[in-house]
């Protein structure tokens, strides 16, 4: 018999207690769907894999589309789900032809990912030293619900699994349950999985009777304790959560110990692909999404929400930010309560500060926007001062249009810049223009009718009106 392995993703299942429209195993999990999550953990165990589909089957390979270049993954169907024995058999074919000389089958759900790599590997180990035809792994739980109860002899050896839909009251009490991971000598799987019959309360073939048909003929079968946490199924969305939290939970731990500091681990969601840096610190509540990356010394504040963005060496964003697709160079700070939306590109030591919205813009070394601004489709110099409720009016109701500004402008407070326009360098515009042309370098640009008053004016209207009264 041949050490070569192989694992069978069972990954065909209609997901009904999800109660979803959407396939479990499409569902995400800190940024990355559980299928991801699953072939990662397939291949830990051996490098080629096989997985079952079904249930929304192009819509669950799509999502493995971008691994297929790296990886060895095959594809087998099961078109009616008639259980996770008959899962199996439809992969059968693939087994043969990817272990052409007989080996280990690793088993597993698509929808349990929780081993740890060193778990996995010991139980690897333990099946091929104990030369057992069959291993699999058990937990205990207080609350055994709906997993497969462990029954054994008086000599403490595993007779078979019974699912707890099948399960007499006493068997219900079993508190060691089936994790649903399993090892298993190819040839006598094989024979196992044609001796398999659906007469059972669900009317499908479960794979876990391949213990009871292994006992039956003879073969030595072990099982491995695994701690609870990692033997964690989704099958509701309240699992899925629950997987969630216990990833979370890992992926921090493993930020922590590289230098990260956060304030309250347990408020704060790293996505899988985001990538971090010594000294950073995450303040309560930061939700850092997709591939997010962050250099050295960066302090993100409460509550800020960031997407794909990319923040160099000491960065400060205040609480309450937004923040995606975008660049923030090295000593800038932002908010709070600012936002930042695709394509904004902000070099060294720009300060945008709150209720300012950036959109698709470019703005260089030590511009400030200090308070209630939109800057759209911009390029902003070095040094610019853009006044509280500078608007960028971008949009004229059919196309988007560019504004350009110079170094060292000084843009008064409420002042709309009409696109397409161009404000030269060192210009100087007056508080509440509304500009429709371009402004020379140096110059001083005011749109703004004149002042106008009238001597004792106010004292002379309360007159008016109190007369009235
Ligand atoms: C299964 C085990 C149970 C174990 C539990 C651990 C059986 C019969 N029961 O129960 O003993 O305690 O896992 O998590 O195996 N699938 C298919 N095709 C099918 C049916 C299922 O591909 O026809 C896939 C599902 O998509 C899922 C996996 O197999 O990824 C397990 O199926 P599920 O229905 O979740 O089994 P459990 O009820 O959890
Ligand atoms: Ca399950």
């Amino acid at each position: 018999m041949s050490s070569d392995s192989v694992t069978v993703v069972l990954a065909a299942g209609a997901s009904t207690r999800m109660k979803s429209s959407r396939s479990k195993l499409l569902h995400e999990v800190l940024g990355r769907p559980i299928v991801h999550w699953a072939l990662d953990q397939a291949l830990w165990a051996a490098e080629k894999v096989v997985f079952v589909v079904g249930h929304q089957r192009e819509d669950v390979m799509a999502a493995l589309e971008p691994a297929l270049a790296t990886t060895t993954i095959r594809f087998a169907v099961q078109s009616e789900q008639k259980g996770t024995g008959h899962a199996v058999q439809c992969a059968l074919s693939e087994i043969d032809d990817l272990l052409p000389t007989g080996g280990n089958v690793f088993i597993m759900g698509g929808d349990a990912f929780l081993l740890q790599h060193q778990t996995l590997e010991n139980f690897r180990r333990a099946h091929l030293s104990s030369k057992a035809a069959l291993s699999l792994m058990t937990y205990n739980l207080a609350f055994p619900g709906a997993y497969g109860r462990i029954i054994r002899n008086a000599d403490g050896m595993i007779e078979s699994i019974v699912e707890a839909k099948d399960a007499s009251s006493e068997q219900l009490a079993i508190k060691e349950v089936n994790a649903g991971f399993y090892f298993v000598r190819s040839d006598i799987l094989k024979a196992a999985l044609a001796s398999l019959s659906n007469s059972n309360k669900a009317q499908e073939f479960y794979l876990t009777d391949l213990v009871s048909f292994c006992r039956k003929q003879g073969h030595f079968v072990t099982t491995f304790e695994i701690p609870f946490e990692e033997g964690l199924g989704i099958n509701t969305q309240k699992e899925l959560s629950e997987v969630a939290h216990v990833l979370r939970r890992r992926v921090n731990a493993w930020w922590m110990a590289q230098g990260v500091s956060m304030i309250d681990p347990s408020s704060i969601w790293v996505d899988a692909d985001v990538q971090l840096s010594a000294d950073v610190v995450l303040e309560p509540g930061v939700i850092l999404k997709g591939k997010t990356r962050i250099h050295p010394r960066v302090r993100v504040g409460a509550y800020s929400v960031i997407e794909g963005a990319e923040l160099y060496e000491d960065v400060v964003i205040q609480p309450f930010c937004h923040l995606k697709d975008s660049v923030v160079g090295a000593e800038s700070d932002l908010g709070p309560y600012a936002r930042l939306r695709p394509g904004s590109v902000l070099d060294r030591k720009v300060h945008i500060g709150n209720f300012v919205e950036v959109k698709k813009s470019h703005l260089k070394e030590g511009v400030k926007a200090g308070h209630l601004s939109y800057l759209g489709d911009s390029d902003i110099g070095r040094g610019t001062n853009i006044g509280a409720g500078t608007i960028t009016c971008n949009y004229d109701g059919i196309a988007k249009h560019q504004t350009n500004i110079g170094e060292d402008v000084f843009i008064g407070s409420n002042t709309s810049l009409v696109a397409p326009i161009k404000i030269g360098s060192g210009a100087i515009i007056g508080a509440g223009s509304v500009l429709t042309k371009e402004v020379s370098s140096n110059a001083i640009a005011v749109e703004r009718s004149d002042q106008r008053e009238i001597p004792q004016g106010a004292s002379r209207f309360r007159e008016r009106r109190r007369k009235k009264d």
